[in-house]
């Protein structure tokens, strides 16, 4: 069964075909490919892009989207294999998968980590669940992962540089402070699609454990191996910055203090000058600037560089639409 669990797990070609689908879908928006069809949006998490996009982007091709929400709208799922269910949670993700296997053609799913234990979390156990159990293909809306977000800035970026022209291109994915330490998924993703798109990659982040999961960081050191470009660690914003063709900014929790998180507030606190702003963005080669949304105002980035020319975060909201809609109907037509 082919999932879109990741964007790794996708070939090259088939990530452009996907981007220059999207590219079609978003000059010419609506179709029917898939018409008569239907997908389970599985929400664990709130959203605002992702939901609307997906339901949205569902009814343009045609198709019709259900949102549901386990534990609010529908029963709690149980994902532990073996267990004796006599908490809270009334049914098992091996009922839950197929049942709405024989009622949909694609399934959705956020899940974000616990962030009590990073181990556990990376394990992605809420999407494998579904992707084991499914009969139809499974999408990742967010776990430990963004793929979907990826697309979309990759499609960005390449409306803003040119598609054949981001190799070499200076990529700064960069740290935000935020009062709360977030979900790693998208700086994951950022960090994959920028190397596998052959671009100059630069993390740059507070300290030595705000380094991404070793899996991840050994993805870009892989897509660089394949596509070329490069990959280094950064501690330093001036030096980041200087040169950088593309900054996005993402805000994470360090792994390494998952489940004691009272232990990394301090050092958090510390880099709230991470925020991107004006002074920093003189540094670059007229970078463009992006975040996935949503976003802390003078938090993580100024009034002033939203409100720039420069920001591209919101074409990059709108290319979600466009790139699910691509993955959707891949995913239906393989079927
Ligand atoms: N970027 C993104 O996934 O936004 P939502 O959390 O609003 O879906």
């Amino acid at each position: 069964m082919k999932h879109f669990l990741n964007t790794q797990d996708w070939s090259r070609p088939e990530i452009d075909a996907v981007l220059r689908e999207a590219a079609a879908f978003k000059r010419d928006r609506l179709g029917d490919q898939l018409k008569g069809k239907t997908i389970a949006l599985v929400f664990f998490n709130p959203s605002l892009r992702t939901r609307s996009s997906f339901e949205i982007g569902a009814f343009q091709l045609g198709g019709h989207a259900v949102v549901l929400a386990p534990g609010k709208d529908a029963w709690p799922i149980e994902f532990d294999l073996g267990t004796v269910m006599d908490g809270d949670t009334e049914e098992h993700i091996a009922e839950v998968a197929r049942v709405l296997s024989r009622y949909v053609d694609l399934i959705g799913v956020r899940a974000f980590p616990k962030f009590q234990n990073w181990s556990v979390d990376r394990e992605d156990h809420v999407l494998r669940g579904f992707a084991r159990y499914a009969t139809v293909p499974v999408i990742n809306m967010e776990t430990i992962t963004h793929p979907c977000q990826e697309l979309a800035h990759a499609l960005a970026l390449q409306e803003h540089f040119g598609s054949e022209d981001l190799r070499g291109r200076k990529y700064v994915l960069t740290w935000t402070y935020h009062p709360r330490p977030l979900n790693t998924a998208v700086a994951n993703s950022a960090l994959t699609i920028a190397t596998r798109l052959g671009m100059d990659v630069t993390l740059l982040c507070p300290t030595p454990e705000y380094v991404l999961d070793a899996r991840y960081m050994d993805w870009a050191r892989a897509n660089v191996a394949e596509s070329g470009g490069s990959l280094a660690v950064s501690h330093d914003p001036l030096a980041a910055y200087a040169g950088a063709d593309v900054i996005y900014a993402k805000s994470w929790g360090a792994i390494p203090y998952f489940g004691r998180w009272e232990q990394e507030k301090p050092i958090r606190d510390a880099h709230q000058h991470f925020m991107v702003d004006s002074d920093k963005m003189a540094l670059t080669n007229n970078a463009v600037f992006s975040h996935c949304l949503p976003l802390r105002r003078n938090v993580k980035a100024s009034d002033a560089v939203m409100d720039s020319p420069a920001c591209i975060a919101i074409e990059e909201a709108e290319n979600r639409l466009h790139v699910q809609k691509a993955v959707m109907a891949r995913l239906v037509g393989l079927g």
